[in-house]
């Protein structure tokens, strides 16, 4: 781990150098730095020069990446060893998208042909839905398809729906519910006819307490329409929303295989929702939540934008993983944005990191981070149990540029913290309306720039500046900031971007030790909030919290 890695106190020292340092003088100390620390990949460049470092330290840190046994990691995550140690599973999204076919057999098993199976099988069923050859249960063509789910099962297909909605079937209206409040199922079914409306409910564990809200109340809503009576079942008590009160066990099953689609790894809690094994997508054990866009998770995304983009960005996640496999450490992408993380985290002590991506398109990419990076690397302890003695996952936030300019760039140009952010922009525009590209992409710009040079006293004085305003008006900048630049948002750019997101979370996994795939800590609160459910709907009588949250309890209940 970290502080027991030799390159560590290397490290320290060349800080010690450096933190004195402004961007400033790095730049003019080496005019070419913008073409030294960049990099190419593809349609993908990153620039990292604005951040506190010089070569001596950027070598320090491949030292440290080599010393952790990066490169053998990497290699073992490949080959599916069982890297996530807590849970005892393999790691194998990269698997999922594994264009060239390569085989993996993991126990025995050939993955990249039950992988396959699945996609065909998705493939089929997209087509089928898109075309209208599958209906609802009384021959209407399905017109909304709502994805139920939460976490990793809602978080990929939203921003990745969003992201790609320039590719999407305009005809479809896809809609997502995740939260356990009625308003988000409430608001969302709000207008749209249940013979039109087919439900995907995604969930790894088919036990998600959300989900399995959401998606009894959707069978409800379903079952409590029309379509019975048009299955000529009677429902005994006019109105009801009870779907018990529907007769007919068989026919309600024919209703829920025609507006019911499962995705998850538990064939078992599947079938006694009332889902048949034909009607769900599997998955497996090795795709974890997080990181599971690429499987049967990804149905919804790929009914809405078709099998080929869907294909399209398998193949850009799996350029990047071959990319992270093979490429040396010094012109590795998500190495780089792993290490470049590392030292603002662990050196300069920054504690959070901005995502800030400068289309509109992008808009749950921040959310969608969020998850990745802060429930796979926000731990305390090292995969062998040890506790931490430094700082593991920053926190992650952001919002779309240039909305966030107009909100807390405030902070982020002359606040006390210091936010590293990464600036990720396009080339081309997919709606090319006037000059709006050309202006966004000068505020892409020129944020950077202003957050690494400032503006100094003397400047402004010499601008002719009021004397009392100057020290408002006067811009630390020495801010570090990433910027990606693509050509283009496609789904092959997408699945790129993701990758090298989900690879440099793996590379500070593995330089602080930690175990990057479970996720003990989201455990505690849903045992609390099952009792307490118990205690709110007065099957528990006895409330034995602390004193505050009995007495918020009672009050809720008053
Ligand atoms: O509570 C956290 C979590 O377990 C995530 O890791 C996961 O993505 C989410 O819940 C949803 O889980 P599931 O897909 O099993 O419903």
């Amino acid at each position: 781990m970290l502080t027991r890695l030799s390159s560590h106190p290397k490290l320290l020292e060349y800080f010690s150098k450096v933190k004195d340092k402004s961007l400033r003088d790095l730049f003019a100390s080496d005019p070419a730095r913008g073409e030294k620390f960049s990099l190419q990949f593809e349609s993908i460049f990153l620039d990292f020069s604005k951040n506190r470092i010089e070569s001596e330290g950027f070598e320090s840190l491949l030292a440290l990446a080599n010393e952790a046994g990066l490169k053998q990691k990497i290699k073992a995550m490949f080959l599916g060893t069982k890297i996530n140690l807590s849970e005892n599973r393999a790691v194998l999204h990269v698997a999922l998208r594994n264009a060239a076919h390569e085989s993996i057999v993991l126990g025995g098993v050939n993955i990249d042909e039950e992988i396959s199976n699945v996609l065909t099988r998705m493939k089929n069923f997209s087509e089928s839905l898109r075309n209208g050859e599958f209906t609802g249960f009384t021959g209407k063509k399905i017109k909304n398809v709502i994805n139920i789910g939460i976490g990793g099962s809602d978080l990929g297909p939203v921003m990745a729906y969003e992201a790609l909605k320039f590719y999407s079937d305009r005809e479809l209206n896809i809609k997502f519910i995740s939260n356990i409040d009625g308003t988000d199922f409430a608001e969302t079914v709000r207008g749209l006819i249940p013979e039109e409306t087919l439900f995907i409910v995604a969930s790894k564990t088919f036990t998600t307490q959300e989900t399995m809200t959401n998606a009894q109340t959707a069978k409800n809503w379903i079952l409590h329409s029309v379509i019975p009576a048009e299955a000529g079942i009677q429902l005994t008590d006019g109105n009801t929303w009870l779907p018990e009160r529907v007769g007919d066990d068989d026919k309600k099953n024919e209703i829920v295989a025609k507006h019911f689609i499962a995705l998850s790894t538990n064939l078992e809690e599947v079938e006694k929702f009332g889902i048949k094994g034909e009607n769900m997508f599997p998955f497996w054990d090795f795709v974890g939540g997080r990181y599971s866009l690429c499987s049967a998770i990804g149905l919804l995304l790929m009914i809405a934008i078709g099998y080929e983009n869907f294909e399209e960005m398998l193949k850009g996640f799996h350029s990047v993983d071959a990319h992270f496999e093979t490429a040396p450490l010094n012109e590795n992408l998500p190495v780089i944005m792993g290490l470049i993380s590392i030292w603002n985290n662990n050196y300069f002590n920054f504690s959070t990191q901005a995502i800030i991506p400068y289309d509109q398109y992008l808009l749950r990419l921040p959310a969608y981070l969020q998850q990745l990076i802060m429930e796979s690397n926000g731990k305390s302890v090292t995969e062998n149990g040890e506790p931490v003695d430094f700082q593991t996952s920053p926190i992650i936030w952001g919002e779309p540029g240039t909305n966030g300019q107009h909100a807390f760039f405030q902070l982020m140009h002359q606040g006390t913290k210091i936010v590293p952010a990464d600036f990720i922009g396009f080339k081309e525009t997919l709606n090319p309306i006037g000059d709006h590209h050309q202006k966004l992409m000068a505020n892409y710009f020129a944020q950077t720039e202003a957050l690494a040079f400032g503006k100094t006293a003397e400047e402004l004085k010499a601008e002719g500046v009021e004397e009392k305003l100057i020290p408002h008006k006067v811009m630390p900048g020495n801010r570090p900031t990433n910027s990606i630049l693509i050509d283009k948002l496609t789904p092959y750019s997408l699945g790129q971007l993701i990758a090298l997101y989900e690879h440099s979370v793996f590379v500070q996994g593995v330089i602080w030790g930690i175990d990057s795939f479970d996720q003990w800590g989201v455990e505690l609160g849903k045992i609390l909030a099952k009792k307490i459910l118990g205690e709110i709907e007065g099957e528990s009588a006895e409330m034995k919290h602390d004193s505050s949250t009995n007495q918020l309890i009672k009050k809720f209940l008053e």
